[in-house]
């Protein structure tokens, strides 16, 4: 369509320079107020449809990819919001808002690990009434812009309105909630020049930290207790602490699962929400989750994005978290320490169990536990189509597309597409690796995974991922189906 265009203006400006062409006789007369017009209508011309394609291209991989050699983005427009949320001026000068700031916030790891500690300190803040101090996701605190990450630079930290929204972010509590509204560190600072510092060294014993008759409840009631009993409106952890939940109380279900009779109640889980960021990727790519079927016109406005209920569920869409990559090590790893699932992938009422096998060693396994945890954890393309046939049989709800959410390599995706396809018949099959994203959205896309797999009609996860267990866990907070939750 714009090439004819193109070729015109070459020709135009040939004839200018090249005594050649004036063999021809013009058409037109060759005054100089007739090019002169000409020559800016093309130039214009030019101009509109040289900004059309870059427009065009700038979601086109290859030019992404070229353009990627530009410096990670920095967010500063969420950051600056995050600096002036509507509530600061009235609490400012409200003497009776509580805040609550853990500034050892969980980094250097993924944002399944992180999420998993800002929802219980999130819990935690809104448990003794006080206003919940949002960190940033920070790969890396050393005051940074950018790291290495695999040779490639990402931000060092990135403000966490960019991939949440709601309660955790500074949005409004669910009506008749009067817990203050989340804030920003920086807000922090200035109304709490000089914070009572809790140490969790002090209150975390031995007992707590380590043992397996300490459920996460007895932990979070200890601190309940603790934050209640300072007057000081003004509480903040050490950012040198290490977390009040570690990682391995995650992994064990009879010390986790008791907190669920709080959480499901909680608008931490209830009301949890993501980005306006991570819902426009959303839109951009709702063709991905939410193939519009051509229907009457009438079907089609109904189906509309404007319209569409962010707290529904997708229907029809089957979701798999299928993790590649480095996993294939971490799956052995797993193995060899007979490591159980996350906590919130282990719901009693759930179809797929995972028994831990209690016959392996110490850093090994036999052959027969390693076959098993790699077909749970890091399952072949065969393995992959077998599960899926046999979810889709059991579903309640019919299931017509198929999201992959992977970090697999394009040609691994591509084979893994093409025997899905081949298997079964399905209005539309589709991966991350389809996702066309901007620069802004590419480096917080496992939100919009999330935000996918939350809504899914089924979830197929991986039993032993912390970005699972966290989409389980909110699927369950909305209500949905325990059966609708499945694993390799
Ligand atoms: C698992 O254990 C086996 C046997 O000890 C060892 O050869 C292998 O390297 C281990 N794998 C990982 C990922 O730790």
């Amino acid at each position: 369509m714009s090439l004819p265009f193109l070729k015109r203006k070459h020709r135009l400006s040939d004839a200018d320079s090249l005594p050649t062409f004036s063999r021809t006789p013009s058409p037109l007369p060759m005054s100089t107020y007739g090019l002169t017009k000409r020559g800016v209508r093309f130039f214009l011309l030019t101009t509109v449809i040289f900004l059309a394609l870059v427009g065009l291209l700038y979601n086109n991989d290859v030019v992404s990819r070229y353009l990627s050699r530009r410096l990670p983005p920095l967010y500063e427009k969420y950051r600056q919001r995050e600096l002036h949320l509507p509530h600061y001026k009235e609490y400012e000068k409200r003497k009776d808002i509580k805040y609550f700031w853990a500034a050892n916030h969980a980094h250097s790891s993924g944002w399944g690990n992180v999420m998993q500690d800002f929802v219980m300190m999130g819990l935690l803040a809104h448990a003794t009434g006080r206003s919940f101090v949002f960190n940033d996701y920070v790969w890396n605190p050393d005051g940074s812009q950018y790291s290495d990450y695999n040779g490639k630079l990402i931000p060092s930290r990135i403000p966490l309105s960019a991939l949440l929204g709601g309660p955790m972010v500074g949005g409004e509590m669910p009506y008749g909630d009067n817990t203050p509204r989340a804030v920003a560190p920086g807000f922090f600072e200035k109304v709490c020049p000089n914070p009572t510092v809790l140490r969790v060294e002090d209150i975390n014993d031995h007992y707590m930290r380590f043992d397996d008759g300490a459920s996460a409840t007895l932990v979070f009631d200890t601190w309940v207790k603790k934050i209640n009993s300072v007057e000081d409106p003004c509480v903040k952890i050490d950012k040198n602490d290490i977390p009040i939940f570690e990682f391995w109380i995650f992994g064990n279900k009879n010390r986790m699962l008791p907190i669920w009779s709080h959480l499901k109640t909680s608008p931490i889980a209830t009301h949890w929400g993501w980005s306006p960021l991570i819902h426009d990727a959303y839109q951009r790519n709702r063709h991905l989750f939410l193939p519009t079927p051509e229907t009457s016109i009438a079907g089609r406005l109904l189906s509309s994005p404007s319209e569409e209920d962010y707290t529904r569920p997708i229907p029809g869409l089957l979701a798999l978290h299928v993790r590649r990559g480095d996993f294939e090590n971490h799956c052995q790893h797993l193995a060899n320490w007979s490591s159980d699932w996350n906590a919130f992938n282990t719901f009693p009422e759930f179809l797929d169990k995972f028994d831990r096998p209690t016959d392996g060693g110490w850093g090994e396994t036999s052959e027969k536990n390693m076959q098993m945890y790699i077909k749970r954890c890091y399952p072949s393309i065969e393995q992959i189509v077998e599960k899926v046939a046999a979810v889709r049989a059991a579903s309640k709800d019919p299931l017509k597309y198929l999201y992959i959410m992977t970090n697999g390599a394009v040609s691994w995706v591509e084979e893994l597409k093409k025997a899905l396809a081949d298997a079964d018949s399905w209005d539309h099959v589709g991966s991350s690796r389809d996702l066309k994203l901007t620069w802004e959205q590419k480096f917080v896309a496992q939100a919009l995974d999330m935000f996918v797999a939350q809504r899914a009609q089924v979830l197929i996860g991986n039993g032993w991922s912390s970005l699972t267990s966290n989409v389980v866990m909110l699927r369950m907070a909305s209500g949905m189906s325990p059966d609708t939750n499945r694993f390799w």
